[in-house]
């Protein structure tokens, strides 16, 4: 056999082995515009909800160590973040606040001339028709840093529930705090009360609260799919809402269950959410899908979480990958995995990219 021959037979054995039928997923790929024509999901400011952390004092804009470019906001500072955020086309925030003081049940956290409450009454002068949720949690405002009241010793060393550990996260004792909260937040003018502590029961506590305050008509975004996850690290720097002790592992999911999400979504259902989360996004999107198709009926919300944020970040900032790229990249994943809304700390930089013309 010459050359030549060697390569025909090379060639011919390549195109009986190789060739395409008549289906060929490239011919809509060839040019941006049949690319446009054929893309199944877009993204644009209107996903977005921007999570937003207030502080008490004057003149305060403190970044993040972990989290470049999130702030830790005065309210005299706000007026003008609040503006931009507006002038991006982003709809709404999801407002945590930073007490002045931290005690056993959290007290500021239902003071209507807390931290939260003033913020809200602050942006809603600004921007009335931003959207401001605010969560629904007792970890920032507790001594412990935990998420609810805890199993406590009395004076005489007796357990106030003697069948639970010292130090557990009380389930029902922490529900009034929290339907108070929401309330407290009501009245100061959020337009959306979101409960990320995953107490059994928190959405009925919290409708029930609402209602009989007069706030009926007050949608519930619940965190009801929220596992205990490592990606929250950088937020409880940002929140200071880190655990004095122990973790979260007795109330929020663990990780490794996809099945009791579903029971999660159902009850918060049942209990009178209007919306669910998922959270985090990256590592879930799985449940994100699932909780699309099996509950198709409800606004469905995902966290893309400080960690995620802060690994993007690091990365970018080491020019180890295109920040613009990477992100819209993420946030279009969980558009794409059933999200109607995404909560992210890149949602300012995402609206400017998406403005200029990024995916
Ligand atoms: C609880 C709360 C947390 C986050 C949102 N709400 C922290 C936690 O559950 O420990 C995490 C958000 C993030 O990491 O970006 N109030």
């Amino acid at each position: 056999m010459n050359d030549d021959s060697h390569d025909k037979a090379g060639a011919a054995s390549l195109g009986w082995y190789g060739t395409p039928g008549s289906e060929r997923p490239r011919r809509l790929r060839l040019s941006k515009g049949l690319r446009r024509m054929v893309r199944e999901t877009s993204l644009g400011a209107d996903d977005f909800m921007l999570p937003l952390f207030v502080t008490h004092g004057k003149g305060v804009r403190h970044e993040i160590s972990s989290m470049p470019g999130v702030f830790q906001w005065s309210i005299d500072m706000l007026a003008a973040e609040i503006g931009e955020i507006a002038a991006l086309g982003i709809p709404s925030v999801m407002l945590f606040g930073l007490p002045a003081h931290k005690d056993e049940v959290g007290s500021e956290n239902f003071d209507d001339d807390g931290i939260v409450q003033r913020a809200i009454r602050e942006i809603k002068k600004t921007a009335p028709d931003l959207v401001v949720a605010t969560d629904v949690c007792l970890c920032e405002y507790t001594d412990s840093g935990h998420c609810g009241l805890l199993n406590r010793r009395d004076e005489e060393g007796h357990l106030g529930h003697e069948c639970l550990p010292e130090g557990y996260v009380l389930n029902d004792e922490t529900l009034p705090i929290l339907a108070r909260v929401a309330v407290s937040h009501a009245r100061a003018g959020a337009d959306i009360v979101a409960p990320s502590g995953m107490m059994d029961g928190m959405v009925a506590a919290i409708r029930d609260g609402l209602d009989e305050a007069g706030f009926e008509q007050l949608p519930i975004l619940s965190y009801a799919i929220k596992y205990a996850s490592g990606f929250y690290g950088p937020f409880r720097e940002a929140a200071g809402g880190a655990p004095s002790f122990g973790d979260r592992t007795s109330h929020q999911m663990d990780p490794a269950n996809a099945r009791e999400a579903i029971r999660e979504a159902r009850l918060d259902i049942e209990e009178g959410a209007d919306m669910l989360m998922v959270k985090p996004a990256l590592a879930y999107l799985d449940i994100v899908r699932q909780t699309r198709e099996l509950f198709p009926e409800m606004p469905l919300a995902a966290y893309n979480v400080s960690g995620e944020y802060a690994m993007v970040k690091a990365a970018a900032q080491k020019g180890w990958i295109d920040e613009e790229r990477v992100v819209l990249e993420a946030l279009l994943g969980m558009k794409r995995a059933g999200a109607d809304i995404i909560l992210t700390y890149h949602a300012k930089d995402a609206a400017r990219w998406l403005a200029k013309g990024g995916r």
